[in-house]
């Protein structure tokens, strides 16, 4: 069975676009894309359409990792149809469970650094209002999750 993904940020353009992208990459690499399946959208309608922020695709290509991608905004629907729902920081974990008042669907929304097995950070850094360092920062402490969370799939 396939596992579905979605990382959510605010924007859908900088942390989560990464986190998607990051996860395809180490899941070519272990050829495992046929089980795991990643898509990612943003709490905010501020973005949508746009491309991965230009900053943030620096930051991963120096990392060997292509940004592609088209902003979205989260919608209740996305209970559905993943298996996790992953939240960059807590103001987006909020934002998502505010779209599910019953509780439902509580037990797939998690927090992505729930999962740094190295980072000791509780939640991804916005930074977009930030220098370059903080979009090196962002790929990084992804790169440290999705492995984590990768490990965690048991696949
Ligand atoms: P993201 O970053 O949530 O990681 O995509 C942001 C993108 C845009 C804005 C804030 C954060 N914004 O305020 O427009």
């Amino acid at each position: 069975m396939t596992t579905r993904l979605l990382f959510v940020c605010l924007g859908n353009i900088c942390r989560s676009p990464s986190a998607e992208n990051i996860m395809n990459y180490l899941l070519e690499q272990r050829r495992l894309q046929s089980q795991i399946t990643c898509d990612s959208a943003g709490t905010s309608s501020y973005h949508i359409g746009s491309p991965p922020d230009g900053r943030m695709r620096a930051a991963a290509q120096k990392r060997g990792i292509r940004l592609i991608g088209s902003a979205r905004q989260f919608t209740a629907a996305d209970f559905d149809q993943f298996d996790l729902v992953l939240a960059m920081d807590n103001s987006n974990y909020r934002n998502i469970l505010a779209l599910d008042p019953a509780g439902k669907y509580a037990h797939k929304v998690k927090r992505m650094c729930d999962y740094c097995q190295e980072y000791p950070d509780r939640e991804v850094p916005d930074p977009y209002y930030g220098g370059a360092d903080g979009f090196d920062y962002v790929i990084d402490l992804l790169m440290d999750a999705c492995s984590g969370l990768l490990q965690e799939l048991e696949v």
